[in-house]
């Protein structure tokens, strides 16, 4: 035998050297929530270890995995009921929740990169991500929602937007309306090839923004489908968006791989809530070692090609302490 791979396995230090793909704090993007009033933080019952903070709290949370190395963060608000509406108008009030919190963040941590969330959902009376009329989710007329919930977030300091709707056509209407408002230094997460999926249930708990009525398929994608996904791609990156995102994560580690060879755009992938909740649940019976069951599902995000991971677990990562 010539060849015996066993060879460069054979030892810890010979393992490492020949590592192909290693896990920095550095590739975490870590999904926040932020409720009203002060002082205050509950758990999502689905998502063991993940809090809703009110923004005080919020401040401190982050404050803390700066200290871990954490750089990036995304925010998501939990919108009280009777704030919602069918055009969440909520999304874009001057002093609501989501705004005050993003100047609040970004006042105080300047340096961090904060990805703010442009969808209809978590302020929609429908809990869908566009506007509905008579049980369609209307596409046009939903941009203008979506550019003015964009430059209200621009406005109260978010360098980073991402559009998490599916809508046809809004990353280049927000393109061009941040750009006509004089925020041409804003960047986009473009969720490009985002799945109609099981997995987002958790994050709907979180948020109580599960839809009223039927489900998201008309303008998520649809699960089967691989190629469709070179077409969401092309868009994004022709209507000029900074970043591609696959969304979730571990069930379409195919699709991460397919934007990486397609793109020259970092590609970024969303370790969904469910996803969470499954390790965290099967480490809770005892059934599953969560600490390495959680590397191992990182490290295959990044192998697929994801140079940015959007993940709940990017806090206990980070308290691993890896280099
Ligand atoms: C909706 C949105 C969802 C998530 C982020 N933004 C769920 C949905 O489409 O219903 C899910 C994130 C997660 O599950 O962690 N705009």
């Amino acid at each position: 035998m010539l060849q015996r791979p066993r060879r460069n396995r054979s030892s810890a230090v010979i393992r490492s050297m020949v590592e192909e793909t290693r896990l920095s704090v550095k590739d975490m993007l870590f999904p926040l929530f932020v409720m009203e009033g002060k002082n205050v933080s509950t758990e999502i019952k689905s998502m063991p270890g993940i809090y809703r903070y009110s923004t005080d709290l919020l401040l401190k949370e982050i404050e803390s995995c700066v200290n871990l190395g954490i750089q990036s963060f995304a925010l998501f608000p939990q919108v009280a009921e009777s704030k919602k509406d069918s055009m969440a108008t909520e999304s874009y009030k001057k002093g609501s929740l989501y705004l005050e919190s993003i100047y609040e963040v970004s006042k105080r941590f300047p340096e961090i990169s904060l990805l703010t969330d442009v969808a209809m959902d978590p302020y929609s009376s429908d809990g869908h991500d566009g506007i509905v009329q008579g049980g369609q989710i209307l596409n046009d007329e939903t941009l203008p929602v979506l550019a003015k919930m964009a430059i209200a977030q621009a406005q109260a300091g978010s360098k980073l937007i991402g559009p998490s709707d599916m809508m046809d056509g809004r990353i280049g209407y927000l393109r061009e309306s941040l750009d006509d408002a004089g925020f041409s230094h804003v960047g986009i997460m473009a969720y490009t090839a985002k799945y109609a999926s099981a997995f987002y249930g958790p994050f709907r708990d979180a948020l109580e923004s599960a839809p009223k009525f039927g489900d998201k398929k008309t303008y998520q994608m649809n699960p089967a489908n691989r190629r469709e996904a070179l077409i969401e791609l092309e868009l994004d990156e022709s209507e000029g968006a900074d970043f591609l995102m696959v969304k979730p994560a571990l069930a379409y580690l195919d699709i991460i791989a397919l934007l990486r060879e397609n793109s020259h755009l970092p590609i970024a992938a969303y370790n969904v809530s469910g996803e969470y909740a499954m390790v965290k649940a099967a480490a809770q019976q005892g059934w599953i070692d969560g600490e390495k069951a959680m590397l191992e599902c990182l490290l295959s995000i990044k192998r697929a090609g994801a140079q940015v991971i959007l993940t709940y677990f990017a806090k206990e990562f980070a308290q691993l302490k890896i280099s």
